[in-house]
């Protein structure tokens, strides 16, 4: 059975092709990415040579490629991660994540209907999405899969359209799809460009901690191997046309947090208590900042018996460890391009 991941040289996308490849003999997996600036083959080194495994690189966006590509491999599931999945990069370029998220998700739908529409029975167009599609929550009260989309960042409204784009199908033509919309992730080999990879670099180059203005903002953070170990679940155990809400029981406001990975940084460097919180520097707030991000994950905890195994303290120390022993993944990563994105975000 062939089955395409897409985006599966990113952070999330790495951790599913290896699950998957290691998991499931039987699949043949062909990871499609372009490579942009959070695309990295290091991720995938441990199973680039697998039996069952294929990379292909090339753009969800380029309409005759996708469509040669379900033709040539007849692609019996779809796992959609590929995407332009920045804030910060989407409010200065939004551009880019109409064309990746909303276009590129448009052409694979295209696709698979094409070769699926004969016979839909056995078929499954996973697409993985966001909390942010729902905007923000007020200090109270959780997301469901029944809330109301209501996006406030390019972002967030370019994956909400392929969010619904991906129902269309399904509504108009009878795709089978699956959605589900996750929490903040972190764990190993996530790009620093988000919160807490972006500030472990920093605290280790003793770089100043730079938070978005006053701190209060909440984020409900995941472990990314339960994550992907949901995706694996769903992708198998799903009812079709469904959507589920993963989230990881973990509330924390940034400030809190950067004062924790401050804690534990300091400790495992060796460095003097409080040398790290010293680096926090209060900058210019987002714009259109949603204040808070919270998911009610019991339909997947009750329909499909998932809930995170990994706690946040384990899987911090795991994410700590993990980028202080890969210093070359890290260096590799925050040379060259990243230092522009770096003056132009941060200076
Ligand atoms: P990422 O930015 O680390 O990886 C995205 C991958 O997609 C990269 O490998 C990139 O090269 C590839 N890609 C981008 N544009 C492409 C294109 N046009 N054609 C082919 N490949 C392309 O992202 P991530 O954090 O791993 O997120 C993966 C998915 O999960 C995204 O759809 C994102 O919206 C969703 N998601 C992320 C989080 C999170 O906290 N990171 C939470 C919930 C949902
Ligand atoms: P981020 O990791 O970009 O994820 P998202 O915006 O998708 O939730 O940001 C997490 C939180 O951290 C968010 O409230 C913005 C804040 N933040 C900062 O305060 N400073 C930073 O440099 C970054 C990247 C994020």
């Amino acid at each position: 059975m062939n089955i395409l991941v897409t985006g599966g040289a990113g952070f999330i996308g790495s951790h599913v092709v290896r699950r998957l490849v290691n998991s499931y003999p039987n699949y043949h997996v062909f990871n499609l990415d372009t490579l942009t600036y959070a695309g990295n083959l290091e991720n995938l080194k441990d199973i680039e040579s697998s039996r069952n495994y294929t990379f292909i690189k090339g753009n969800i966006c380029d309409t005759d490629f996708i469509n040669a590509l379900f033709i040539k491999y007849q692609f019996q599931g779809v796992v959609h991660l590929a995407a332009e999945s920045h804030v910060d990069r989407s409010i200065t370029g939004p551009l880019a994540f109409v064309k990746t998220n909303v276009l590129g998700t448009v052409n694979l739908l295209s696709a698979a209907k094409s070769i699926w529409e004969k016979d839909f029975r056995g078929k499954r167009f996973y697409h993985i999405s966001t909390d942010e599609v729902y905007g923000s929550l007020g200090n109270t009260g959780l997301f469901s899969e029944t809330t109301a989309y209501n996006p406030s960042s390019p972002y967030s409204a370019s994956k909400a359209s392929s969010d619904h784009f991906v129902r269309a199908y399904g509504e108009t033509y009878g795709l089978p799809y699956l959605i589900s919309n996750c929490s903040n992730n972190y764990g190993p080999n996530q790009f620093p460009e988000k919160l807490i990879p972006l500030f472990l670099n920093n605290i280790i180059i003793k770089q100043p901690l730079p938070v978005y203005g006053d701190g209060n903002y909440t984020r409900d953070w995941l472990y990314v191997l339960d994550h992907a170990r949901a995706i694996d679940l769903i992708f198998h155990n799903g009812k079709n046309t469904e959507t589920y809400n993963i989230g990881g029981f973990n509330e924390w406001k940034n400030i809190d947090l950067v004062k924790l990975l401050c804690k534990q940084m300091d400790q495992k460097l060796g460095r003097p208590a409080g040398e790290s919180e010293k680096l926090i520097t209060y900058v210019k707030d987002r714009p259109g900042h949603d204040l808070r991000y919270a998911i009610d994950a019991s339909k997947i905890k009750k329909e499909l018996g998932w809930e995170p195994s990994v706690t946040f303290e384990e899987g911090l120390a795991k994410t700590i460890d993990w980028y202080l022993t890969n210093g070359p993944w890290l260096n590799s990563v925050t040379s060259g391009k990243y230092q522009e994105y770096y003056e132009k975000q941060y200076k």
